[in-house]
Formats: structure tokens, sequence, C-alpha cells
């Protein structure tokens, strides 16, 4: 452990074990005197003290390991990044031991989607971007990566199709980076075969997936032929809504060092109390997906028979375009939940203002159930046209379903729906 390269590592303890005894306990103790709190406590300070200055100097030089300065490397992060390489890098680690799998967190998901593109990419090369990625990531693309001459170009990654010509007319593309289920429509890319045609044609090629929807508790894209998953932390993997922030995993050096050297310079290291609120959130991860799974597909089925409703977007659906997929690709369906009301942008409205229970909130993957219309909010500012190409019609609405009594939420929305 060397943390001028903040170097981190899967415990092989834990390769054995399940995803739960992983989230519990992988991490916790990396980095912790002996005879420690069993909490890993929270290491809230700006810098840690040097023995003498010939230690200080050995940190600097990186010939011994430890702790400089916060931006740099902090034990609490450290104990939240060890947990997740044991849960999106176990399996990838178990069939390729030589393979070390490295994590780091940041103080939001742009945080760590703006270091990782910008460690990954150079002036000049092209990045293909999925044409259904979060807002702010298709405005990072076309408006900051641009300045450095970073050719974007827009893929469909659900249409193989189109991945391969897109992949054919730029061969020397550096990376590849696209989210599934994808916001708000929850189309689903198969990871494995989009992996496999660009790899073809170019093996160098990064993929690189948000996995913020999914979580590694649904789906590990590392073992599905990515290089690198990123997460907005923000969402399930902290679940209760209390912190912005975010993660990159890969089992590639050459690319934790790139990143690394950008957070190191652009300065995208999370507060220590913020990783330790998440790394709490994520020991009760594999129980709240299940409820949210459970709870989102008994709403999906409801919403699915409702006469004010046009359209139900959830791959749990058997009549869902991409279920087979998401059976295939993922543990479950997970929790979002979009619809169309067939009275349009007024019904949507009139539903924000009417519902009870539901939060009227952006944001997602919270323990308590948020509903929004992207018409009106998150994507009021896109081109009318744009938005409807991406499926995004004036009546519908996301719901990032909780794990209250799912009773209580149907109920909610049968009288919701009575007002629009
Ligand atoms: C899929 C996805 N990726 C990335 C982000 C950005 O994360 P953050 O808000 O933590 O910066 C979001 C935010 O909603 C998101 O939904």
């Amino acid at each position: 452990m060397e943390d001028s390269k903040r170097e981190n590592y899967i415990e092989e303890f834990y390769l054995d074990c399940g995803f739960a005894t992983r989230s519990l306990h992988a991490g916790e103790h990396v980095d912790q005197p002996n005879g420690s709190a069993h909490t890993a406590p929270i290491y809230q300070t700006s810098t840690f003290v040097f023995k003498d200055s010939k230690e200080g100097a050995q940190l600097f030089a990186g010939e011994k390991s430890g702790y400089i300065y916060t931006r740099l490397g902090n034990p609490t992060a450290k104990v939240l990044e060890a947990k997740i390489n044991a849960l999106e890098g176990a399996d990838v680690k178990k069939q390729n031991p030589n393979l070390r799998v490295s994590t780091l967190a940041f103080s939001s998901g742009m945080s760590a989607i703006a270091s990782t593109l910008l460690g990954i990419l150079s002036h000049s090369d092209t990045l293909l971007l999925g044409n259904m990625v979060y807002g702010a990531t298709e405005h990072l693309a076309f408006n900051v990566l641009n300045k450095f001459a970073i050719k974007c170009v827009e893929v469909d990654t659900c249409n193989l199709a189109e991945v391969e010509q897109k992949m054919r007319d730029n061969p020397t593309a550096k990376a590849i980076f696209f989210e599934t289920p994808t916001n708000p429509s929850l189309k689903v890319s198969d990871i494995q075969k989009v992996s496999d045609i660009v790899k073809k044609i170019n093996p160098k090629i990064k993929v690189i997936v948000d996995n913020t929807f999914a979580t590694p508790y649904l789906q590990r894209p590392l073992e599905l032929g990515a290089d690198v998953v990123v997460h907005s932390t923000t969402k399930y993997i902290c679940g209760h809504g209390t912190v912005v922030g975010g993660l990159m995993t890969t089992f590639h050096d050459d690319v934790k060092d790139a990143v690394y050297t950008i957070i190191k310079d652009i300065g995208g290291s999370p507060s220590p109390f913020d990783t330790w609120l998440v790394n709490l959130g994520l020991k009760t991860l594999p129980i709240r997906m299940e409820k949210h799974c459970d709870n989102a597909l008994k709403i999906a089925k409801f919403l699915n028979k409702h006469p004010k409703v046009e359209k139900v977007y959830f791959p749990g659906l058997a009549n869902d375009p991409f279920h087979d997929l998401a059976k295939k690709q993922m543990k479950n369906f997970g929790g979002i939940v979009s619809f169309e009301l067939k009275g349009g942008y007024e019904s949507g409205k009139k539903l924000m203002d009417s519902i009870e229970i539901f939060t009227l909130a952006v944001s997602l993957g919270s323990v308590d159930s948020l509903i929004q219309h992207p018409a009106s909010m998150t994507h009021a500012c896109v081109p009318k046209e744009k938005r409807f190409k991406a499926g995004i019609n004036d009546g519908l609405v996301r719901v990032s379903v909780g794990i209250e009594d799912v009773s209580d939420l149907i109920k909610a929305l049968e009288k919701g729906l009575l007002q629009v």
C-alpha cells in the first residue's frame, strides 16, 4: 500500500464469501490499528502527522506507505474503496488472480465520471458515448471534453449493429461510455456483446459502464467484459439520500494511476464523513435492493393495468422489450419505474401536485419513494424533438420506488391517479 498511488485491494479472505457477507465485512479493518474500533471511525482530518522529517520525506517519495493529506487519501475513504473492490471485483479476481482490482472514491458521481474520462482520454482522442446518458455526462462530453479536441460520437448501445458501425467509423476510439439500464426510459444494453464488438475492432478500447441504476448487487459490468465501472453513490449505494458521492473501479493499474493523478490535481476527493456514510449504507445494500426490486415489480404490474396509463417502462415486466436481456444480465430488475400518462404534460404536473407518500424530488435510490416529471423538471431544458426521440414524452413520470409497505404506495398512486 503506497498512498502516493492510492493503492487498495481485495482482502483475499472475502473472495469466497457471498455478497451480503462482503458488503458487511470487507474493508472494515483495512488500515485500522490493532484493537481498533469495531466500526471504522471517521478520520475527519485534512492532514496527517509525520513522526519526523525522515518519515515525511519517505512518504512524499512513495518509499513508505501511509497518509499525507486527505485530498491524496484518507483511511475512511479506503474502507469504502476496499469494500467496493470486493463487491464489484471479487469474481473477476477469482477468475484471474493476477488482476488487481482498485477503487477510487470521489466527491460526486460527476467527479468520478469526469476524472475517469480525463484520466483515460487525451487530446484528439475519440469517445463513443451512449445516447441516453445522464444529462451532465452528456454536457461534459460535448462542452468540456470538446475543449480539449476530444471527439464525442453518440451511439445507441441497445442497437448492436449501430455499435459495430460507429466503431468501424471510429476504429481508434479510446473508450466507450454507457449506462444500463438508462434513465428514465429503462432501456438495457448487453454489456458483454457491446464489449466483444468494440474490442474486436480495437482490443485496447476501454469499456466504461455507469452502474448507478443497477448497483453491484444487481449487475457487475467487470464480469461482463467492461474495464471500468463508475457510480454515483448518491443513489442506491448510500441509499439514504444523505450524500453526494462517486466511485470508479477498474482492474487496469494504468487507468487507476491516471485517474488518481486527476484526483490529486483537480481535487475531486470525498469528505471522510461522506465516505463513512456511504460505507454504512453499503452494509444494507442487498436487503434494500431486494425490497426496492420487489416493490417496483408490484407497482409496475399495477400501473400496467391502469386505464390512465399509456405505457409502463420496467424491464421486470414480461412484455417489456428488454425483459429477457435484463433477466440474463441482472440479478433482479431494479427499483425505478417510469410510466406515461395518457393525459400528457398537464396530467404529469397534476399527479406531482396531488400524490401522497411519494416525495416530489429529483435523484433516486433512496430508501423512501421519490417521484418526478421529466418534461417539466429534469429534462425541461432538452429540446422537445430530442426529448421525444429519447422516448421522454410529456406525460412520462419517473418513480424511484422505496422500501415502504407496497400496499401504501399503490394506494397513494391509485388516489393520485384519480386527480389526473
Ligand atoms: C446514472 C447517473 N450517473 C451519474 C450521475 C451523477 O451523479 P452525482 O449527482 O452524484 O454527481 C447521476 C445523477 O443523477 C445519474 O443518475
